[in-house]
């Protein structure tokens, strides 16, 4: 394998025990303090939230809607790690990467160790703010329009290696591009800090996860027959797109339970083109690894005009 960079993978492998949340237990749980007047997740990331239908509520409920904006994110991340990416890594540990090759096998094998663990930190953040925020009614949430697409591709398809293999081009999106979003939460300074240093800590290990990927996922594609390289080349764009796709499920379904007057009028104003604001995934880095994959061409999609109309999509995962 040419253009794979080991020597990043092993400085990667070697600096685990110092770099990853999952060594630093005690300073994930003393860090940041429950502020109660702080909001549990950014208004900033709410698209409709300066729409008069939610202004004119009393503050809190404008409260519980921020309470389960963040209960809700932090469902769907464990939804995408226990769903998504854990299944494509203990794949790809299991049938693709090479087992003689302990480099890659240990990289992988870590990064399944971190992402564990981030299903239960964010876990635990939903029942932090559960009990701080009194919240004791339950709400049913809508899975992330990602998973659907996933989950829709994942029926059409035969061969137990594409529906694999399929969920591998859907988590190495994920791995690749979540740190924009996770960037945005853990530089947010009105939220909680509490829940500002979750992402804070997630972020510091997908940051290692994306510059990992970007090597193995060359090893892996490599690795794969003509026929699967074709598959994976024509799946690819299907996740790119679903990653960037409008989400407001989970927005509607919070504010149809919290009983907001006029929840799917609100929805639906915010759903107008242009009047979103910020980046939430960053597609450099993917563009990269299918640069070096020489298959850019052949990607059914155009990065800097699908990145540009992404620009602005509100993201929960
Ligand atoms: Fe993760
Ligand atoms: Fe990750």
């Amino acid at each position: 394998m040419t253009n794979v960079n080991t020597a990043l993978i092993a400085q990667l492998n070697n600096a685990w025990p110092r770099r990853a949340t999952v060594c630093d237990m005690e300073r994930f749980r003393v860090e940041g303090e429950f502020d109660a007047k702080r909001p549990d997740y950014p208004v900033a990331l709410v698209p409709f939230f300066e729409h008069e239908g939610i202004q004119r509520l009393d503050e809190p409920l404008k409260r519980q809607i921020l309470s389960w904006g963040w209960i809700g994110y932090n469902r769907r991340t464990v939804a995408a790690e226990d769903h998504v990416v854990n299944p494509a890594l203990n794949y790809l540990a299991s049938e693709i990467l090479p087992d003689d090759d302990w480099i890659f096998t240990e990289s992988i094998r870590q990064t399944l160790i971190d992402e564990h663990y981030h299903t239960l930190m964010h876990l635990n953040a939903i029942q932090r703010t559960r009990h701080q925020r009194q919240i004791d009614i339950d709400m049913d949430l809508p899975m992330s329009i990602t998973y659907l697409e996933l989950e829709k591709l994942k029926q059409q398809l035969v061969e137990p290696w594409e529906k694999q293999l399929a969920a591998v081009a859907f988590a190495t999106v994920a791995e690749i591009s979540v740190n924009a979003f996770l960037d945005i939460l853990a530089d947010d300074e009105t939220i909680q800090p509490q829940n500002s240093s979750v992402a804070k800590l997630h972020n510091r290990d997908e940051y290692a996860h994306s510059k990992m990927l970007g090597e193995i996922g060359k090893v892996v594609f490599h690795r794969l027959t003509p026929k699967q390289k074709a598959f994976f080349v024509a799946t690819l764009p299907l996740a790119l797109r679903a990653f960037v796709a409008q989400d407001f499920s989970m927005w509607e379904a919070i504010l149809r339970q919290l009983k907001v007057p006029n929840a799917a009028g609100i929805i639906r104003d915010c759903q107008q083109p242009g009047k979103e604001t910020a980046l939430t995934r960053d597609y450099s880095g993917l563009h990269r690894l299918a640069d070096e994959l020489g298959i850019l061409g052949e990607l059914d999609f155009n990065f800097d005009g699908d990145r540009a109309s992404a620009a602005g999509m509100q993201r929960t995962n």
